[in-house]
């Protein structure tokens, strides 16, 4: 990875975004190889976020349309666009001026918590239904945008039939569905790409983060050639100083390599059950914890101070108002032994390296383990 930026750096370190460049033609012709058929079109930024707003903007200029569906339990970046899509906390702070307008949330695929009050598979995936049902209430809707399996804010893993079915009805209405895959893509759930367990293929995808394994910032906004061919005769007003920039594509070049060649997607689902069956072992010994829930190296513990009632340790207004919070007792437990894990609200994010070994995994396992009776001890 540090030579293909070295080596980047001594042919082309930039040029402005309107030229053709070797890097940007092969990173191109190595992501027509592995990301979700149809998605042959890319335009490169640098963050998650960014990539996000291209995506709002390519939806709104194709279809005409400009409403944007999302779903409450969600994070989509930081900017104007994404910031209005996103469904937690951190939305409610710059409302009403901080953010685009035009977008409304959706119910999210949470069976943990079925905010329909629904559980499966007796629900019928009412969750997806009730999108349809907004698309038709709502008209002028251009995009429905989600995390094909919700990051931060819990590691939620959709059942079978919802993005299939999501996929379906957005096409029986003309609106285009745009996948997050920031978080969820290159391999943290053992393939590609999340949408790839459901063989989905969304009109745009977005993604960042694991593109370069975070060696240097790149996202891309990829779409269909259909999509794509609008701007042949359509001004696409968009653009970035550092779009396309050699050094992040070199990057990315070689990460799609190292993927292949130390075949870390597979390796993802391999140890990831090793991961997930260890951590629901947890869920014997530690009454804490509610839910365990993952899929490839991408799991959640959710904590509650009541396994019946569900009642959560802490809320989004905790988080909110900077309270201290139970994961970040936990978080905080585990650091002192070495072992890093992301806590939000009341979940415990567990996403390694792909490259970790199983006894790394082991000593992370034995970390929590430890650190877990902290919450368990506020349970009597
Ligand atoms: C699902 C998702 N989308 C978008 C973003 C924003 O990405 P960035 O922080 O690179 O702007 C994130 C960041 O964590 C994310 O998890």
């Amino acid at each position: 990875m540090i030579d293909a930026i070295c080596e980047q750096a001594k042919r082309l370190p930039y040029v402005v975004p309107g030229f053709a460049t070797e890097p940007r033609a092969k990173l191109s012709k190595a992501l027509v190889e592995v990301m979700p058929k149809g998605l042959e079109k890319y335009f490169f930024a640098t963050s998650g976020t960014e990539a996000n707003e291209a995506a709002f903007k390519i939806a709104r200029l194709y279809t005409g349309k400009y409403k944007i569906i999302s779903r409450y339990t969600s994070y989509h970046g930081s900017t104007a666009g994404s910031i209005a899509a996103t469904g937690d906390q951190r939305r409610y702070p710059v409302e009403p001026s901080g953010k685009m307008e035009g977008v409304i949330f959706g119910p999210d695929a949470y069976c943990y918590r079925c905010p329909l009050g629904l559980d499966y598979p007796n629900c019928g995936i009412a969750c997806a239904d009730y999108i349809e049902y907004m698309i038709e209430h709502e008209s002028n809707v251009a995009a429905v945008i989600v995390e094909p399996v919700v990051g931060t804010n819990g590691v939620i893993v959709p059942p079978d039939e919802y993005l299939p079915r999501l996929r379906e009805l957005t096409h029986k209405h003309g609106v285009l569905l745009i996948c997050d895959e920031v978080m969820s893509g290159w391999g943290r759930t053992g393939e590609w790409f999340a949408v790839d367990h459901w063989k989905v293929a969304p009109d745009i995808l977005t993604t960042a983060k694991g593109i370069t394994g975070a060696y240097i910032p790149l996202s891309v906004t990829a779409t269909t050639r259909e999509i794509a061919d609008y701007f042949e005769e359509h001004y696409f007003a968009h653009g970035h100083t550092y779009e396309a920039h050699p050094l992040t594509l070199a990057a990315g070049i070689a990460a799609i390599a190292e993927y292949k060649r130390m075949n870390l997607i597979e390796r993802s689902c391999e140890i990831g059950q090793y991961l997930g069956d260890h951590l629901s072992g947890l869920q014997k010994t530690h009454n804490c914890i509610g839910d365990v829930r993952g899929i490839g190296m991408f799991w959640g513990l959710e904590l509650v101070r009541d396994r019946s009632t569900k009642q959560p340790f802490n809320t989004r207004e905790d988080k909110l108002s900077g309270k201290p919070l139970m994961v970040d007792r936990v978080v905080g437990d585990c650091m002192k032994k070495g072992v890093f894990l992301q806590g939000w609200i009341s979940t415990l994010i567990i996403a390694p390296p792909l490259t970790i070994s199983q006894s790394e995994i082991d000593q992370g396992i034995a970390a929590l383990d430890d650190a877990l009776r902290l919450a368990d001890d506020e349970l009597r």
